[in-house]
């Protein structure tokens, strides 16, 4: 299917609208300025400025390093670069699990430092306050549930959420608790297939899904992994593209030899 050029920006409303006649939402997550031109020229139509940053660009273990200052300094050229994709961005550990003014206040400083068009925060009926006070300031929120990466520690492991009955019911509670409270759409981390279509029909918002199955109504991947900048990290769920990592590294020796023969630079490149 080809992009539709027509549309100056992706809102929540159209991604409402995709949902009901079953076009599937592409979303991958960015966290700079030349990668955020490239996706938004390829045509996805949500980047996320995920929190994921804290692994892929910082090189930390865990998400919850991350500060929402830096989160804002990766939204700020993700949104430069974007003229059509809808910019959502993490709200990071600690900044919204306080209370719902403290998340309310986190979730300003993004709209208002980085330009971007929504923020998403992890967690189900935990954070419905929170979640409230932020949509009525006006700024549109996608939920995520499953494996949050933020309570990492408390699931002591990465593997697939929601496999027995109780944690099942929990999500299915919690899917409507996000929907009711006014997310525009909700991210399925790690899930069941099963699971993900049986919330995906409960609900009349996109469910945005990471190793969640086919029957979401879209998809996300962390753009690293995607085009295989992420030595050694596959996932079954991840469908790696290309392979980024040996086409640096061949380049980068490339440059080491043509520097060590004193073959770069040559007449051409020179003042
Ligand atoms: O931070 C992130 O990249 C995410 C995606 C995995 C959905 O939250």
């Amino acid at each position: 299917m080809s992009v539709n050029k027509e549309i100056k920006r992706i809102t929540t409303h159209i991604l409402q609208e995709m949902k009901q006649r079953g076009e599937k939402i592409a979303m991958l997550t960015a966290y700079d300025y030349s990668m955020a031109t490239i996706l938004d020229d390829a045509g996805l139509d949500v980047l996320l400025v995920g929190d994921s940053a804290s692994n892929v660009m910082a090189g930390h273990e865990t998400t919850l390093p991350i500060t929402l200052d830096q989160m804002i300094y990766h939204a700020q050229g993700v949104v430069r670069g974007a003229s059509r994709a809808f910019v959502v961005v993490d709200l990071p550990f600690g900044s919204y699990q306080g209370n719902s003014k403290e998340a309310l206040n986190s979730a300003i400083r993004i709209m208002k430092e980085s330009g971007a068009h929504g923020v998403k925060l992890e967690g189900g009926v935990e954070v419905v306050e929170s979640i409230q006070r932020i949509i009525t300031a006006g700024i549109p929120v996608m939920g995520h549930l499953g494996l949050t990466p933020q309570s990492i520690y408390k699931f002591g492991t990465y593997t697939v959420r929601a496999k027995d009955e109780e944690e099942a019911n929990k999500l299915k509670t919690d899917i409507i608790a996000l929907q009711d409270a006014g997310c525009f759409a909700v991210v399925l981390e790690k899930i069941p297939a099963k699971l993900a279509k049986e919330v995906t029909a409960s609900v009349s918002i996109p469910t945005i899904g990471i190793g969640a199955g086919p029957n979401c109504d879209g998809q996300v991947l962390v753009v690293n992994d995607m085009i295989g900048l992420t030595k050694g990290f596959k996932p079954r769920f991840l469908r790696q593209y290309v392979n980024l990592y040996d086409g640096i590294l061949s380049a980068a020796q490339a440059y080491i030899k043509d520097v060590k023969a004193k073959d770069f630079p040559n007449e051409k490149e020179q003042y």
